[in-house]
């Protein structure tokens, strides 16, 4: 009889406060797309404050089998993408990591000629990649899509893509980021408007800057880029982790409890900082790169998750977690996937009183959420319930925990740190 394998589970006994400092690792969803864009580069990159999760894991995979050589050292990548096949990513790690999709502005860039295979859907959504292909296409590529691979190159004498205007329909993340790293090496001007705004796409500009590109505008919705000849070496520092301050900031508010998070970049947090205040939190700046979470009496309000500097679509399930508990009737819009709502039903299991109609739930505030045992469905969906798991009565067991590994850096040992009586079993 085959054992099915049995799987980890987080056990959290809910209703203990937490105390403390936890200090917040480098940002997944920038460290993953410098990854990429190391593939600009000829010569030796070093990448600092690399977080170590499942899906870095699972792109130095995929560069590995591209022919990139990586030596990981702690929290220190260093990456050698002198001599690689831009035509050999291999299908079943791609289609699992949609991030790993963005290099393929980088390998057109430099080699005018990429195979990718299309990055799947997951449980957030379709994940469609329509604004990187009509980007590349404008910029020259001639791109075929056929049994689920991006086949891309670009003719011409130089087989080089041609700077271009390019407006995109949604200030996509990923479409800013694979057009951005296409155009460090195009020849002419590429300018991006309508682009996306968040602080990962500044950091892919600020390193392809250390690399030698010529890019202005990053962080606004206007980024413009000069092709160069060549990028040469770098030794960069990924920023922190937005969306795990985030979480953190929420664990202190669920818990009452007041707690610090350090190395953050506050002003990366503003939007998630004026929801925590309207819910009746303060959030102090200790330092530079220290926040203050102090609890207060929690109340309803309403979030709508937007491109940034709106409030960010990657916090939405911890803060349903938090308003499930919090006095009132609060009203939360999913305006940037069409199927973010998943934890919903997990959360209801432990006690929420939540209605969805449409892309908007309706929460209304109970006193305490119940334990249960609760399947996480996707990343943050899994950050909201043990979220709920550390403030609920009694114990909760949290599977599908290859979610959460995804985008948490030891989760259980930075919260047990903070005084959680959490453990995976
Ligand atoms: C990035 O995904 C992040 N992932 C996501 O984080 C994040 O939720 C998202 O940006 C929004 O902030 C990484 O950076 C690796 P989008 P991305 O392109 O680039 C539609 C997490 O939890 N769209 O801005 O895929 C798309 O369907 C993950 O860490 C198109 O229609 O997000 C979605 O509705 C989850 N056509 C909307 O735009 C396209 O060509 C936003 O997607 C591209 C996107």
């Amino acid at each position: 009889m085959v054992q099915d394998s049995v799987q980890p589970v987080l056990e959290i006994w809910g209703g203990h406060s937490l105390q403390g400092d936890v200090t917040i690792s480098g940002a997944k969803n920038s460290a993953l797309v410098l990854m990429a864009g190391s593939l600009l580069c000829p010569e030796d990159c070093r990448l600092r404050n690399v977080p170590e999760l499942a899906d870095i894991k699972k792109m130095s995979q995929i560069l590995t089998a591209l022919g990139v050589k990586l030596i990981k050292n702690g929290n220190t990548l260093d990456i050698d993408a002198r001599d690689i096949n831009p035509t050999q990513a291999p299908y079943d790690l791609v289609s699992q990591l949609r991030a790993s999709f963005f290099a393929i502005g980088a390998l057109l860039a430099r080699f005018g000629n990429v195979r990718i295979p299309l990055p799947g859907g997951c449980a957030i959504g379709a994940r469609p990649v329509d604004l990187h292909v009509r980007g590349l296409q404008a910029m020259g590529a001639q791109v075929l899509i056929e049994s689920g691979i991006v086949h891309a190159h670009v003719t011409g004498r130089d087989r080089r893509l041609q700077g271009a205007n390019i407006y995109l329909d949604y200030p996509s993340v990923g479409a800013t980021e694979t057009l951005l790293m296409a155009a460090t090496l195009a020849n002419g001007e590429t300018i991006i408007e309508n682009a996306a705004q968040e602080p990962e796409i500044v950091d892919l500009a600020n390193f392809c800057i250390a690399m030698g590109a010529k890019i202005t505008g990053a962080g606004t919705n206007k980024i413009i880029i000069s092709g160069v000849e060549r990028l040469h070496s770098v030794d960069y520092q990924v920023i922190p982790d937005r969306i795990e301050a985030g979480t953190f900031l929420v664990a202190g508010a669920i818990t009452q409890s007041e707690i610090t998070v350090s190395s953050v970049i506050p002003e990366h947090l503003v939007p998630v900082i004026a929801k925590l205040k309207a819910i009746g939190c303060q959030v102090v700046q200790e330092d530079s790169d220290c926040l203050r979470l102090i609890p207060g009496e929690l109340k309803a309000t309403d979030i709508e998750t937007l491109p940034y500097p709106g409030f960010p679509t990657d916090m939405q399930a911890q803060f349903m977690a938090l308003l499930s508990v919090s006095d009132g009737y609060s009203v939360i819009s999913e305006t940037v996937f069409e199927n973010r709502l998943r934890h919903v039903a997990e959360l209801q299991r432990m006690g929420a009183d939540i209605r969805i109609k449409g892309h908007h739930a309706m929460i209304n505030g109970v006193a305490f959420l119940s334990g249960a045992p609760v399947m996480a469905t996707d990343l943050r969906a899994s950050a909201a319930l043990v979220l709920a798991g550390l403030a609920a009565q009694g114990k909760t067991i949290v599977s599908g925990l290859h979610h959460l590994d995804r985008g948490y850096e030891n989760i259980e040992s930075k919260l047990v740190k903070l005084g959680a009586k959490i453990q995976r079993v």
